[in-house]
């Protein structure tokens, strides 16, 4: 196949009613290991299939990634939940000069147009969605990662409780590197592996953590094998939304892979929202369990394995 013949896909369809373009090259910052948009050749692709991100500046980036990816006449497919910016996609395709034909299925909206020989504001949605150092925070950060432009309260509280760490360990869904960043200040860490499924989260964090001891991996945690053994301690703020919905089931997997990954003796210092379920899970892995703080709705642990 040569290269012009190639089709792009972003995010994983709704398989109901949407299958993914088969073969096709995936774009999702989300999926490890997939291409980087930003990479990609101009009027290359010979079609696009995209699952929009919910955050606007962070939509409007990768819809004007994609146009600027795509064959002019190449179709673009564009969707979304009616209630996670939907509804909006047939404007900013508008605005970018497309011709669009919008349709409802579902409780999504789905919008196609072929990439139009002229483009306009492209290169404005880039800027706006693009990496950039936060003033605010002092790190750089992009829309669409996790509290992308301040820090996440039950992060901060965390910081604020964790003392000085020692030996090997790991930053479990890293992000940005908040809580690494911190940690690395300890002088007895030997290395520190950070990872997070988010690309952009890892390239930003590579650049807000400039230390040899760190080690950065764009993986999902959900795949077995992928921590290192024998760790020391495992920090994090684990997830618990996927795909835009609540999911506690990916922050109690964090918590058996933090105590697959540690040794005995090794601790596990978490923060989560009160609500969370994660005790239980807890109680079955861990030798001890100490909740050392709770303020602001979230709940700080310490688990010796
Ligand atoms: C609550 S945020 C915490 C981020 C960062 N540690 C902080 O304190 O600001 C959880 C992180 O987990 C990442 N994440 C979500 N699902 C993941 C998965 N399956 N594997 C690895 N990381 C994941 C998200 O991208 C996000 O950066």
């Amino acid at each position: 196949m040569s290269e012009t013949e190639n089709l792009g896909v972003y995010g994983t369809m709704p398989a109901a009613f949407m299958p993914s373009p088969t073969p096709a090259l995936q774009f999702s910052p989300l999926m490890p290991g997939a291409a980087a948009l930003e990479q990609h050749g101009e009027a290359t692709l010979a079609g696009m299939t995209m699952l929009a991100p919910p955050g606007t500046a962070e939509r409007r980036y990768a819809i004007a990634l994609a146009l600027r990816a795509l064959e002019p006449g190449a179709p673009l497919t564009v969707m979304a939940p009616r209630d996670k910016g939907g509804t909006r996609i047939a404007r900013e395709l508008t605005a970018f000069g497309c011709t669009v034909d919008d349709t409802a299925r579902r409780h999504y909206r789905i919008c196609t147009t072929p990439r139009p020989k002229a483009l306009s504001g492209l290169e404005e949605a880039i800027a706006a969605g693009a990496q950039r150092l936060v003033p605010e925070i002092g790190l750089w950060s992009q829309p669409g990662v996790f509290s992308w432009d301040r820090i996440d309260p039950g992060s901060a509280l965390l910081l604020q409780h964790l003392p000085a760490l020692a030996g090997n360990g790991a930053d479990f869904g890293c992000g940005i590197g908040v809580l690494s960043r911190t940690a690395l200040a300890s002088p007895a860490i030997r290395r520190l592996t950070l990872i997070d499924n988010d690309r952009r989260a890892i390239e930003a964090a590579r650049r807000n953590i400039d230390d040899p001891r760190a080690e950065l991996r764009w993986a999902d945690l959900r795949d077995a094998g992928l921590a290192p053994n024998g760790l020391d301690f495992v920090i994090m703020n684990p997830p618990f939304h996927d795909g835009g919905a609540e999911d506690k089931a990916l922050g109690q997997d964090f918590i058996r892979r933090a105590a697959e990954a540690l040794r005995a003796g090794g601790t596990c210092w978490l923060t989560a929202n009160r609500h969370l379920p994660y005790e239980g899970v807890m109680k079955t892995l861990f030798k001890q369990i100490k909740l050392k703080a709770e303020a602001g709705g979230y709940k700080i642990y310490e688990a010796v394995k």
